[in-house]
């Protein structure tokens, strides 16, 4: 009975705390405080069971109720794993043919990866022209389209998605400007590139294409939903 009760409390505050998250836009940094108000929404059903039970179930409500003072913690945990899965924002990257063939593979995922930014998903292939062409065809009028083309279905190509707050734009910061002549030292481009062609790294550039680029790129279980243990260290609020 216990072990039913203790269910059916854990899916209580599954649903609440799922429904806090799709309604809370900054769920991620709000963690605490979203705990805190699903405690309150859960001791609200308690009382309410208590109300209404009699004999068995009145029993099974005390039971419930003396259970639900345990449930903080496990309602932060909860809230904390379903809102970083719901909410965080992810990117694609590529390492080019030239920043593999230069070795630069391991350069390149460290800097993401110190950054404190999570890897959910990684692959090598080589693109044919017709993927390259759809990857890059918001480019299709520029002079250098069939080029770029070329050289990106020349070779192996690294394709990964990278998740964190705010690894859209902060990618392309670690990125640096298109033009390695014109990057700044300590970005990847302005460390490890000379010209514009061979600029051995692609970072989606807004939301809308990072979606598009992941889609073009990967199957949905081609990514991994996982808690890394660095997290904790990563994220808070003071
Ligand atoms: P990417 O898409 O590869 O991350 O690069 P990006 O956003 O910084 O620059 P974008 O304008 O999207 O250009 C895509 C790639 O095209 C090559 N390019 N060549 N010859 C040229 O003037 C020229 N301009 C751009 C670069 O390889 C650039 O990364
Ligand atoms: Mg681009």
């Amino acid at each position: 009975m216990n072990s039913r009760i203790w269910r059916s409390a854990h899916c209580a505050a599954r649903s609440i705390l799922s429904a806090y998250s799709k309604h809370s836009s900054r769920a991620f940094s709000g963690g605490r405080a979203a705990g805190a108000a699903s405690v309150v929404s859960l001791r609200g059903v308690a009382s309410s069971l208590a109300l209404h039970g009699s004999g068995e179930s009145a029993n099974a409500s005390r039971t419930w109720i003396s259970g639900i003072l345990a449930l903080p913690a496990a309602a932060y945990m909860i809230q904390e794993k379903d809102a970083h899965a719901a909410e965080m924002e992810r990117t694609f990257i590529a390492i080019k043919p030239d920043g593999v063939q230069r070795g630069l593979v391991s350069e390149v995922i460290s800097r993401f990866e110190r950054k404190g930014f999570k890897l959910v998903a990684i692959k090598i292939m080589v693109p044919s022209k017709g993927f390259a062409q759809k990857h890059y065809h918001d480019l299709k009028d520029r002079p250098f389209f069939s080029g770029l083309c070329d050289f990106l279905s020349s070779g192996p190509v690294v394709a990964m998605v990278w998740e964190g707050e705010g690894v859209i734009r902060y990618g392309r910061k670690l990125i640096g400007a298109t033009d390695p002549q014109k990057s700044e030292p300590g970005t990847i481009r302005g460390d490890l590139a000379v010209v514009v062609g061979r600029n051995i790294i692609h970072g989606s550039d807004g939301p809308e294409t990072a979606k598009d680029e992941i889609g073009l790129w990967f199957k949905p279980d081609e990514l991994v939903r996982y808690t890394s243990n660095a997290e904790k260290w990563i994220y808070g609020d003071n």
